[in-house]
């Protein structure tokens, strides 16, 4: 019979009721133990989703022994300390996106799995959705010829509360690293790493960015076209152009059901998806996959491709103009951006 693994959470805001709805979801998972900064809230947590253990320090959630793997659901400024703390005791960890503030903080978090020897992965969702999936088999098909472009938004109209995770700075706030990290996600996983970057961001009333454009230069005359926003709704779709063709990422393309395949003289082909939860049990699939094979991290969202990814919106953010007094210094931040190959032009 296959092992359950029993999961922790710690912080319990929106997301994690999404996952541990959909950890019921997912045979062989149990909610073992979950872990607030306040002991009323883990209890009646724990008592929803049927845990059996529940704490009022994110600390104290190691006295459980048995614990498997905990899904990290905090703010991103703190992910990194969060993390660090799971790999100190050699918990495997899911940390929700982005996997930390900066590159730095990345490189700490992998630097200590290697060393712990403990399993790492960034909780990048969409990555793992059939949808997706799919998007690479047809590129890989040559359904839509050589990919040379690509445009892909995610915008949302936020209520404005400026102590909220969205848009307190302290926090992690802005539209670039709390939606804007999904088109930069897919620019980076279709067309690699660009060659240039270019950046402009509207710094908002509690100076994180509300909107944010990309453009991201590569060889080969390709190119992709980004925007994030937390004040506006934008359409919410990718577009990937090829040499012959087209694959549209229906709205919400980072959530998609469906995607629309148009070939050169073809008509349109829509191709739909049934998932039968948030969404969010394929990321947890690949890491019970991956733990039952005694993998250190995920092939499909490896440790490189997650620093990649932070060092690219290390790169946007300066170009933009986009701070985090409290998790960047200044001064390793920009020789760490000056060694990555990214062009500041
Ligand atoms: N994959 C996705 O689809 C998706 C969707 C939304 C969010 N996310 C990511 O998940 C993370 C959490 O987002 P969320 O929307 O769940 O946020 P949220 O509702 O604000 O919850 C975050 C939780 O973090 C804990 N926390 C620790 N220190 C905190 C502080 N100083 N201020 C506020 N909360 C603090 C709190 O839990 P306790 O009170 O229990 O300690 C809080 O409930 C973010 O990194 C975000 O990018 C991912």
């Amino acid at each position: 019979m296959s092992k359950t693994f029993k999961w922790g959470i710690i912080g319990l805001g929106k997301i994690a009721h999404k996952f541990a709805e959909d950890l019921q979801r997912i045979p062989n998972a149990s909610l073992h133990a979950v872990a607030s900064r306040s002991e009323e809230k883990a209890k009646t947590f724990a008592v929803q989703y049927n845990a059996p253990n529940f704490f009022g320090s994110y600390d104290e959630i190691f006295t459980c022994a048995d614990l498997d793997v905990i899904y990290i659901a905090t703010p991103h400024a703190y992910h990194c300390e969060n993390v660090l703390m799971c790999l100190e005791h050699q918990v495997a960890v899911l940390c929700e996106k982005p996997l930390a503030m900066n590159g730095l903080e990345v490189k700490r978090m992998i630097t200590l799995a290697k060393f712990q020897k403990t399993f790492l992965m960034e909780a990048m969702w969409t990555r793992f959705l059939p949808t997706m999936t799919k998007v690479l088999e047809l590129i890989g098909q040559g359904k839509i010829g050589e990919v040379k472009s690509i445009r892909a938004d995610f915008g949302f109209k936020a209520l404005f509360d400026p102590h909220s995770r969205l848009f307190n700075q302290s926090l992690g706030g802005g539209s670039l690293m709390d939606v804007g990290v999904y088109p930069v996600f897919l620019s980076l996983l279709v067309l690699g790493k660009p060659t240039s970057v270019n950046a402009v961001a509207n710094i908002g009333r509690t100076n994180v960015d509300e909107n944010c454009g990309i453009l991201l230069k590569y060889d080969n005359n390709r190119m992709a076209i980004l925007q994030s926003s937390i004040v506006t709704n934008t359409g919410t779709e990718a577009y990937i152009f090829g040499e012959k063709g087209t694959i549209k990422i229906n709205s919400r393309w980072h959530e998609p059901t469906s995607l629309t395949l148009m070939q050169d003289g073809k008509d349109p082909k829509d191709i739909f998806f049934d998932f039968d939860s948030h969404g969010y049990r394929y990321e947890a699939e690949e890491v019970m996959r991956c733990l039952r094979n005694e993998k250190k991290e995920s092939e499909a969202m490896s440790l490189d491709f997650s620093l990649d990814l932070i060092e690219l919106l290390d790169t946007i953010r300066m170009k933009a103009g986009i701070y985090y007094p409290k998790n960047d210094n200044f001064t390793e931040a920009i020789s760490a951006a000056e060694s990555i190959n990214f062009s500041m032009n």
